[in-house]
């Protein structure tokens, strides 16, 4: 095989190294190209770019495959947990029993939240999107945890990445409750992971709430098949963050951001606001379709298309499966999963999706499950957050190997230098 491309610039030609990973993917390394040519590449979106080399997460978009260090998604969603794949994602293997106890007793051990830290949550204001207060908070565990800020060997990082990954399903129901003018929960330290989450959003001091063991393991499956999905905007964000030297707890709250938006995690919040407008709007699956192909409104349909996935996104199909169970458990007749599914199957063919290689997204059927939960919409992306903690980490750990800071190009279209002219003399 080949090991250089030649580029040729006019005269100049210019050999481009091929670098080959393990799935046989092909990059060719530009690193040196502007040092030999003047030129910089351009690439709006990044969508051709490979921002670094990575163990952690493989996925094939055109065959519909994801997997975290080796291990089929589909298999970890029937047959690990959110807890053990977390230790997967971030030391590259599965756990022993050992080695999975003594990861799962420092989720109990960092459960609980400072005192200090619990009265920031009385500052924000009514209504305030727990987006934007899980972010804060994280961000301010750091004035907390001085010792943890810089991380120079694997107990250090050990001891970051389980407070973040233990408190922030604490935060995260904590905003929920104070949000509701409710009792704070504190956490239970015989609870598994996701029932200890629900337990915070949802018990009551004088009611301890005992959702069905078939739910706790539906949200350990939505945590899960979250956990991590290589250089998507949230996951670049914290590498990015991080390949400054920024500690642990402001990059992941920088993930938290990025993931707020609704063309990333903000798709599932937005992808039930659509199917509530179909319904309050009386409008037919066929009529909103109608609409998205128009474009001029504007209008998208939430939940489909993806940068990666030009077929179906994996997890998509693991948690429409998941969803039916769970009503069907739950005995639920939820109109908007009918809508959901009828226009899955008016958009698969439709020629405009087809076309455009427009499958449904994880986030498709992600909101109607969480609804099943009783999770109210606010709270679903801070659930997608919840998640996707381990890959930040275990992404975050693996750029601070590098020594390199992460600092793209442009190419400059602005004016070309001009004299500042005083205020008096200005048109
Ligand atoms: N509905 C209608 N048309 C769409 C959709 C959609 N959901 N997604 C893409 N298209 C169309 C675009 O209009 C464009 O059409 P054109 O070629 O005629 O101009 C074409 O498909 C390509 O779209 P891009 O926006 O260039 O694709 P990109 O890879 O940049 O975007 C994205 C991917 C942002 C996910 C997009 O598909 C989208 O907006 N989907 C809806 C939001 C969503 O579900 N986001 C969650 C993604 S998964 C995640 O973050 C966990």
């Amino acid at each position: 095989m080949v090991d250089t491309a030649s580029l040729q610039i006019g005269d100049q030609s210019v050999e481009l190294p091929i670098v080959v990973g393990s799935e046989d993917e092909k990059a060719l390394d530009i690193s040196k190209l502007r040092a030999e040519t003047g030129y910089v590449t351009i690439d709006p979106g990044y969508g051709n770019t490979g921002s670094c080399q990575s163990d952690i997460t493989f996925i094939d978009g055109d065959e519909g495959i994801l997997r975290y260090r080796g291990y089929a998604i589909e298999d970890l969603a029937e047959r690990s947990t959110f807890i053990e794949s977390a230790y997967l994602l971030i030391w590259g293997e599965l756990p022993n029993a050992g080695q999975l106890n003594e990861f799962s007793e420092l989720f109990t051990k960092h459960q609980m939240l400072r005192e200090g830290i619990k009265h920031h949550f009385n500052l924000f204001p009514p209504n305030s999107p727990p987006m934007a207060v899980l972010s804060s908070v994280l961000n301010a565990l750091a004035c907390y945890y001085p010792e943890l800020l810089e991380i120079n060997d694997e107990d250090t990082f050990t001891e970051a990445a389980a407070r973040i990954m233990s408190k922030v399903r604490t935060i995260a129901a904590y905003s929920h409750r104070q949000q509701q003018g409710h009792h704070i929960m504190y956490p239970h330290p015989e609870k598994s992971y996701a029932e200890n989450f629900l337990h915070m959003m949802f018990s009551q001091p004088y009611n301890e709430f005992q959702p069905d063991p078939e739910l706790i393991k539906a949200l350990d499956v939505i945590f899960l098949l979250h956990a991590d999905h290589e250089q998507n905007c949230s996951t670049s964000t914290v590498r990015m963050v991080g390949s400054s030297e920024a500690n642990l707890f402001a990059s992941v709250a920088a993930g938290v951001s990025a993931l707020w938006g609704p063309l990333h995690g903000g798709a599932n919040v937005a992808v039930v606001e659509m199917l509530e407008r179909i319904r309050a709007e009386n409008l037919s699956v066929s009529d909103f379709v109608s609409q998205v192909k128009d474009k001029k409104a504007g209008i998208r349909l939430m939940g489909f298309g993806h940068r990666v996935y030009k077929n179906f996104d994996p997890r998509a199909k693991i948690i429409k499966k998941s969803c039916e169970e769970v009503l069907a458990k739950l005995n639920i007749d939820d109109p908007m999963l009918a809508i959901a599914e009828e226009l899955e199957a008016v958009a698969l063919e439709d020629e405009y999706f087809i076309q455009r290689k427009l499958y449904p997204n994880v986030d498709f059927y992600s909101g109607v499950i969480l609804r099943a939960l009783g999770i109210p919409k606010e709270m679903f992306t801070v659930i997608f957050a919840i998640g996707r903690m381990p890959g930040w980490i275990a992404q975050w750990y693996e750029e601070s190997k590098s020594t390199k800071i992460c600092r793209p190009r442009q190419v400059y279209t602005g004016p070309v230098e001009r004299s500042y002219q005083p205020v008096g003399q200005r048109s």
